[in-house]
């Protein structure tokens, strides 16, 4: 049976919630070479381990407030060749499906909200 949807976001969640992404990323023909690329095929491999653990650092930054994330969200999306604003769409459609399966609607909105705001911003950035 499936896990009942999560009411609150906690470190646990996130986690799961980051890892879940990533792996429905790697089965989607829009988004899945953009991250090949960079990180290979292998979610297993430790590239792909090291941007999971970033990625979990910033959405605990981002949703709890916690300091570990010591990134620059914007930096990498600033050298990947021939993002399109479909390819972000793309992105925000599978993170809200991702989103859907783990967390109740109104909690699930708060990501949602959050993860529009940020793509908006880089596209801006990136002049998409
Ligand atoms: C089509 C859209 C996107 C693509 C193809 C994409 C791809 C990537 C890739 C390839 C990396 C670098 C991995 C590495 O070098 O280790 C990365 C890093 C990252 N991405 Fe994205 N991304 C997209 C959208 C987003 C969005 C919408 C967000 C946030 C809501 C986001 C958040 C991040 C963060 C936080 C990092 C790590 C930055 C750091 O180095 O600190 N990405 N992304």
């Amino acid at each position: 049976m499936n896990q009942p949807l999560h009411k609150s976001i906690n470190e646990e969640n996130i986690e799961i919630l980051v890892r879940k992404f990533y792996s429905e990323v790697l089965k989607d023909s829009t988004l899945a070479p953009f991250f090949i690329a960079i990180l290979g095929e292998d979610i297993q491999n430790d590239k792909w381990e090291e941007h999971l653990l970033l990625l979990t650092e910033f959405w605990k930054f981002v949703a709890l407030g916690y300091d570990e994330y010591k990134g620059n969200p914007l930096r990498p999306h600033l050298l990947i060749n021939g993002l399109t604003r479909d390819a972000f769409k793309s992105w925000l459609t599978l993170f809200y499906h991702t989103v859907d399966t783990l967390y109740i609607p109104s909690t699930g909105e708060y990501f949602k909200q959050k993860s529009k705001d940020i793509a908006e911003n880089f596209m801006r950035k990136l002049s998409l």
